[in-house]
């Protein structure tokens, strides 16, 4: 089966009620995981990498590994995503890596860093999807900075996110700049602002509606029933987890992700894909941490990177099924990036 676009794979998603984990690589392993987890629960997938990933990973290596998903699990539709594009050229370059789909977050300047007044957001958006319709490659938009509602504070834990204070107004999607948003750029999908942020400290108790504020997306949902909506920062930074690393010498400090529950509603309201990295560097984490504690005589990489790629597994085969796209691989129809490009166009 050939890579497909993954407007594809939302469309299906929406018209029968689930969500798909779009789950960050930037190796081998990664990928095996996630594609094994996906044939045992039949699930569509969505792989995506970041700029950072795809500068670890090398483009030529990433291009390799997906075809060879491909090639090896025929019966998955995959969606190849750049997750992050900070510019109309980074998605470019993205595309001519075989990649089925593009994220042009305009919420932040092309620095990664300097939160974006919405002209630019929606010019250089609008700018990337007339040069990917016409391809049948898929584009994802953000409005509205990821960041803490509890601190004000942007994410960039991961060297990617807004610098600085913000203010709730910078921090929460805007239902009726939404609706204005996806019509001027033709989105297939809407990266919203809700409260979440990258990486392990997302917050520092259970989240509630004040600092979770999953109303928006309810809200947004009303307004734009057709739009795809996507969740960002959504690992759910499991407890057991935190007590693995920390068990075999790691130091994470105590920290809340987002409930798989919280998940679960935003699916019920319009979120068609849900970002997961956290988790899966977690578990890979936590099952290395154990084997060098408990055999420390180990030296073969297999020893440790075949418990790593297990322990992603479980997490991925969790969030499929825990998203209800467990089951529906089998029932789509695929289609190449070039058909697509007359869905588009009609
Ligand atoms: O965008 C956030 C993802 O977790 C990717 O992180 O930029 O460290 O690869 P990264
Ligand atoms: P987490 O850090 O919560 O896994 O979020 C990943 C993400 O949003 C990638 O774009
Ligand atoms: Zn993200």
């Amino acid at each position: 089966m050939p890579l497909v676009p993954m407007r594809l794979l939302l469309d299906h998603a929406a018209a029968n009620n689930y969500g798909l984990a779009a789950f960050n690589v930037n190796n081998m392993e990664q990928i095996q995981a996630i594609m094994e987890a996906a044939k045992e629960t039949d699930s569509p997938v969505i792989i995506q990498a970041s700029r950072g990933a795809r500068s670890y990973s090398q483009d030529a290596y990433l291009r390799h590994l997906m075809l060879a998903a491909a090639e090896l699990y025929p019966s998955i539709p995959i969606a190849m995503h750049q997750d992050h594009g900070n510019s109309p050229s980074t998605c470019k370059s993205a595309i001519e890596q075989n990649f089925t789909s593009v994220m042009m977050d305009g919420s932040l300047k092309d620095d990664g860093k300097t939160p974006a007044d919405y002209d630019y957001n929606v010019s250089v958006t609008r700018q990337v999807v007339d040069m990917a319709h016409p391809l049948g490659i898929s584009v994802e938009g953000e409005l509205g900075v990821l960041g803490s509602l509890e601190t004000g504070m942007g994410e960039k834990e991961d060297g990617h996110g807004a610098e600085g204070h913000l203010d709730h107004s910078q921090l929460l999607t805007d239902p009726n700049q939404a609706e204005d948003f996806v019509r001027r750029t033709k989105v297939d999908a809407l990266a919203v602002a809700i409260g979440t942020s990258h990486g392990a400290y997302k917050f520092t108790r259970k989240p509630t509606g004040e600092v979770l504020a999953m109303d928006r997306i309810i809200e947004i949902h009303k307004r734009l029933p057709n739009t795809h909506m996507v969740m960002h920062g959504s690992s759910s930074v499991p407890q057991e987890l935190q007590d693995i690393i920390n068990k075999y010498g790691g130091k994470m400090k105590q920290t809340w992700g987002v409930p798989v529950e919280e998940i679960q509603l935003g699916i019920k309201n319009g979120v068609r894909k849900v970002n997961v990295d956290t988790d899966n560097r977690m578990a890979i984490t936590g099952a290395i941490r154990k084997v060098f504690a408990e055999s420390p005589e180990k030296f073969d990489p297999r020893d440790y990177l075949k418990p790593a790629r297990d322990a992603m597994k479980k997490v991925c085969i969790a969030r499929m099924t825990a998203f209800g796209q467990a089951g529906n691989a089998g029932k789509i129809k695929p289609v190449a990036t070039r058909e697509f490009a007359r869905v588009y166009a009609s």
